[in-house]
């Protein structure tokens, strides 16, 4: 994996500051931490937990279920899965220092045995196939361009029967140089499928039941006010996590704006089953 290249993206450089978060609110370095409480910080997709509990309705998950987290962060909807419905979670992720940071957090919510930390590149498979009952992952397949490996690797992990959701980006309309540069550049996403890729490249790769759906309207007003949020707390972001932070999201944020707004990034949720 090119360091270099994921650093770039400020969501996640320095993926440590959740730490900073936890001291403003009073919390010693050693303390346990309550899920709901972690909820408000370790969260790197769109709606938070609301969007997990909509996942959680979609496919029917619950305690009896094995669930796989592609592209995991630091491990906010694999801990909030865990204590909500009492699952097992394998959460894998691929930036050494974002799954160490998962580790450790996970082990501040008492979650070690529901919750399995792994690190590694989706792309590698996960070493166990045909056992996962779900696969959900949320904007981490944007960072995967080879998606015929990738669809390859989630259908062997899968069980007869099991269920795949994920959010994530799709072109709408058709993205000009620029968008495509902000996009490699800031977002570390070299492609951009459309609907139709999408429903090609799942059914060529054996998944059935292909739901796709539209969330650019809702994601759009969520990237804004995720941004006028932080820009309104900046003065109290300064203090917390230091300039270097605060500047380094604020230019994420605000580029993820611009380019919902400019209207040919657009957002998907699909969901897929395999075969029985
Ligand atoms: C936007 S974050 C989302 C994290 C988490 N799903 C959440 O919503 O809080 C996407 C994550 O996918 C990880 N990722 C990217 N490519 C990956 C790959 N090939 N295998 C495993 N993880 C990957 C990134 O390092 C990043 O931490």
């Amino acid at each position: 994996m090119d360091d270099a290249r994921s650093k770039q993206m400020k969501l996640y450089h320095r993926v440590d500051r959740v730490f900073n978060e936890l001291k403003a609110i009073g919390m010693g370095d050693d303390d346990p931490i309550p899920v709901e409480q972690l909820c408000n910080y370790d969260q790197y997709h769109y709606f938070g937990t609301d969007a997990i509990d909509e996942a959680i309705a979609l496919l029917g998950i619950t305690a009896d279920s094995q669930v796989l987290e592609v592209g995991s962060g630091i491990g906010g909807p694999s801990r909030y899965l865990a204590h909500r419905q009492g699952c097992k979670v394998t959460a894998l992720e691929i930036q050494p220092d974002v799954d160490a940071t998962g580790r450790a957090l996970t082990h501040r919510c008492g979650l070690d045995d529901r919750v399995d930390h792994r690190c590694g590149d989706m792309l590698d498979g996960i070493g166990s196939t045909g056992i996962y009952d779900v696969i959900v992952s949320w904007l981490a397949f944007l960072h995967i361009p080879d998606r015929d490996t990738l669809y390859r690797r989630c259908f062997e992990s899968l069980r007869p029967g099991g269920q795949m959701l994920v959010e994530d980006y799709f072109e709408r309309g058709t993205l000009s140089e620029r968008e495509q540069l902000i996009l490699a550049r800031d977002i570390w996403c070299d492609r951009v499928p459309t609907m139709t890729d999408y429903r090609v490249e799942l059914s060529n790769a054996g998944f059935e039941n292909i739901e796709l759906t539209d969330m650019t309207t809702s994601w759009l007003s969520f990237v804004m006010d995720r941004f006028q949020g932080f820009r309104a707390a900046s003065e109290r972001n300064r203090v917390v996590h230091g300039d270097a932070i605060v500047d380094g999201l604020h230019g994420f944020y605000e580029a993820v704006v611009n380019l919902f707004q400019d209207g040919n990034l657009g957002g998907i949720r699909f969901t897929v089953s395999k075969p029985k």
